[in-house]
């Protein structure tokens, strides 16, 4: 990746010359402090799909600049298994970043994003022990706690959080208000398979007979059976559902599948 950039949109980077990517975040902060204009900034963990992809065109679009953070953030997983399995695509991300003209890609190392050793945290104390955060405690702290950093990091004017992760954009929208962050925070629909399946990086794990029944979990959200009959459905198809719940206005979905010695979770949530 090259790493040709410029200060000042009228001066923008040459597209295809590839974004600038900074493993240190002091070089990155020499680099921000220089920047006019408008920055919009989409965080992710990595392996990115078309989703990201969605995301990261729309920062494009509305931004003189547009970053991106590719950090795989231990303090939001339960299991370290699961933290393993999260797939690791770095190249085939850099590639996609440059193809979509994003200017600056930051990838920090745990010591850098924790030098505090996570003794400071970000509690939410009543939604985000619902829904995920009921069948994985402790999650939420550790993505409003990285979101915090990042955000604090990128210094962006907007950033972008794909509606497919309802619940955590929910929450995170709600921090900054609670913060006084200034910066816009926007939600961005979900990006499907042909098959309603939404796009998720865990879907890489699913092998063929789990990716032949995962768009299920979508066709059924969408139908009129009713939550518990839903969640029925789902296990006589092999699905171990954690909740299918509609409230608000919205039908929110969580099931996972077996697929050989691996458990892909998988999420979902459509307006209802
Ligand atoms: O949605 C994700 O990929 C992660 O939860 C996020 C927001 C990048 C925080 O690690």
């Amino acid at each position: 990746m090259s790493s040709v950039y410029s200060m000042t949109p009228s001066a923008a980077p040459q597209k295809s010359s590839g974004p600038r990517v900074f493993k240190r975040l002091e070089d990155w902060q020499v680099c921000r402090s220089a920047l006019q204009g408008s920055v919009g900034f989409v965080p992710t963990m990595g392996a990115l799909h078309a989703g990201h992809g969605s995301l990261l065109e729309r920062s494009v679009a509305e931004n003189d600049y547009t970053v991106l953070s590719i950090y795989l953030n231990p303090t939001q997983f339960n299991s370290p298994k699961d933290l393993d399995c999260y797939p690791k695509t770095l190249e085939r991300d850099l590639k996609m970043a440059r193809d979509i003209g994003v200017d600056f890609v930051i990838t920090p190392s745990y010591e850098q994003m924790y030098a505090d050793g996570f003794r400071y945290q970000v509690d939410e104390t009543r939604f985000s022990s619902e829904l995920c955060g009921e069948h994985r405690p402790g999650h939420f702290t550790g993505v409003l706690t990285v979101v915090m950093k990042l955000l604090n990091i990128a210094r962006a004017d907007r950033a972008y959080f794909g509606e497919k992760d309802y619940q955590q954009y929910l929450l995170i929208r709600d921090m900054c208000e609670a913060f006084f962050m200034d910066l816009e925070i926007v939600p961005c629909a979900t990006v499907r398979e042909a098959d309603g399946l939404a796009m998720s990086s865990r879907n890489e794990n699913l092998d063929k007979a789990g990716r032949a029944k995962a768009g299920l979990l979508n066709n059924l959200i969408r139908s009129t059976l009713d939550d518990e009959q839903v969640s029925q459905a789902l296990r006589e198809a092999g699905f171990d559902v954690d909740y299918i719940v509609s409230r608000e206005g919205r039908r929110s979905a969580a099931a996972s599948l077996v697929c050989g010695d691996r458990v892909v979770r998988l999420l979902d949530n459509v307006a209802c």
